[in-house]
């Protein structure tokens, strides 16, 4: 089996292609760069033994997906090119909407073309937004995320949801990650964010490492155990597992299906804190700082559909996710660079 990895030398990207080449698939990369480097692929190949194709180019260029799908005879596509961050988002929400969007939309008519109809959205918990009731299952209502990256990943969801009726030979898994954290056990790949990291677990690496000086707990005052906001943090292989899970389950399945990637299990910002100071051995120095605009209290996943119709459940904790990203950042303190 041949898979298209738009995004493919991204942070989830990358983990899920080296899993896809360990399991023996055939990798093909689409990535324009604009959020990676080309380093993490050859980490990949270094790891597995053999190295993924790459075509560096946009999701949105029509002629470079035309002769990618005529050169390279692709099974299935797991699509997770896109921009990711909440500020820019609400700064340049039209960026936003034309990578994300139209970039989706792109990618979907060209593959109708060369007829590849298997494809696994990499979408985010972010579709929640708000909800009165926690875990969130697949069942709860989406449609009110609270920012323009929330609605770009909303938006693709209602077109997938809309082609089967179209083409019944479309095959679609929508893929709502949670937080994902950590890296590979070599310390060979990792995440590796742009400038000041803005998600909390690199933050809390480069506090550790003595690149940043301390941690804003963005809350103190938010009703859970320690008053600090709780989220659902899965490992990237984890991640990477369940992506895998997906493309075997559209084998067997048509139409278009939702599932949640998460563990099941909250975690506040403290204890955050606490498990990468035991995995590292470093102090943590934290503040408690204004809750951020746009979060939460609390946000995390029913995972139970995805283990009984995937067979996939998360199989990694904090300490292996605190573990992988200390090692990533001490063996890589300027990331690809
Ligand atoms: P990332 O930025 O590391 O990876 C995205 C990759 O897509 C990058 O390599 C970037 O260069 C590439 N890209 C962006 N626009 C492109 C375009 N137009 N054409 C070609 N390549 C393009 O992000 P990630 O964390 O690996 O996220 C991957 C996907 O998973 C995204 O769609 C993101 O929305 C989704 N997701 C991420 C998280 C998270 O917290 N990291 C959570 C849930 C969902
Ligand atoms: C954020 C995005 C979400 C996206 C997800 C994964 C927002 C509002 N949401 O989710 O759309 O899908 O990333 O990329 O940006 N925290 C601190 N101090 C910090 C950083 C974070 O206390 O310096 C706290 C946050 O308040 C939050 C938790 O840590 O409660 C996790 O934050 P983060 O890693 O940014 O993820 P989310 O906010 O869950």
């Amino acid at each position: 089996m041949r898979v298209l990895l738009t995004g493919g030398a991204g942070y989830i990207g990358s983990h899920t292609a080296l899993a896809l080449l360990q399991a023996g698939r055939e990798v093909v990369v689409l990535d324009n760069l604009c959020n990676s480097s080309a380093e993490s692929l050859a980490r990949v190949a270094r790891i597995a033994g053999r190295a993924p194709v790459f075509v560096e180019g946009d999701v949105r260029d029509r002629d470079v997906l035309g002769s990618l799908f005529a050169e390279h005879l692709v099974d299935a596509v797991l699509h997770f090119a896109g921009l990711k961050s909440v500020g820019e988002s609400l700064a340049q929400p039209l960026r936003y909407h034309d990578n994300n969007v139209q970039g989706s939309q792109v990618l979907l008519e060209a593959m109708a073309q060369a007829s590849v109809f298997n494809f696994v959205f990499s979408s985010s918990a972010t579709v929640y937004g708000e909800q009165a009731q926690m875990p969130v299952s697949e069942a709860c209502s989406v449609g009110h995320a609270p920012n323009p990256y929330g609605r770009s990943k909303l938006m693709v969801e209602d077109m997938l949801r809309e082609l089967p009726a179209s083409d019944p030979r479309w095959r679609i898994a929508i893929l709502r990650s949670f937080n994902p954290a950590g890296a590979h056990e070599s310390g060979l790949i990792g995440e590796d964010p742009n400038g000041i990291p803005s998600n909390l677990l690199p933050y809390v690496a480069q506090v550790a490492i003595g690149k940043l000086p301390e941690l804003a707990v963005f809350g103190g005052d938010y009703p859970t155990t320690d008053g600090t906001s709780v989220r659902d943090y899965i490992h990237v292989l984890d991640l990477a597992e369940g992506h895998l899970r997906a493309l075997d389950a559209l084998q067997t399945r048509t139409g278009t299906h939702v599932w949640n990637l998460g563990t099941g299990r909250g975690c506040s910002v403290l204890d955050m804190v606490r498990a990468f100071e035991a995995a590292s051995g470093r102090t943590v120095p934290y503040r408690i700082a204004p809750r951020r605009f746009g979060d939460m209290a609390t946000c995390y996943a029913d995972p139970t559909k995805a283990e009984r119709e995937l067979g996939w459940r998360a199989r990694r904790g904090l300490p292996d996710m605190t573990r992988d990203a200390w090692r990533w950042q001490q063996m890589n303190p300027n990331g690809y660079r």
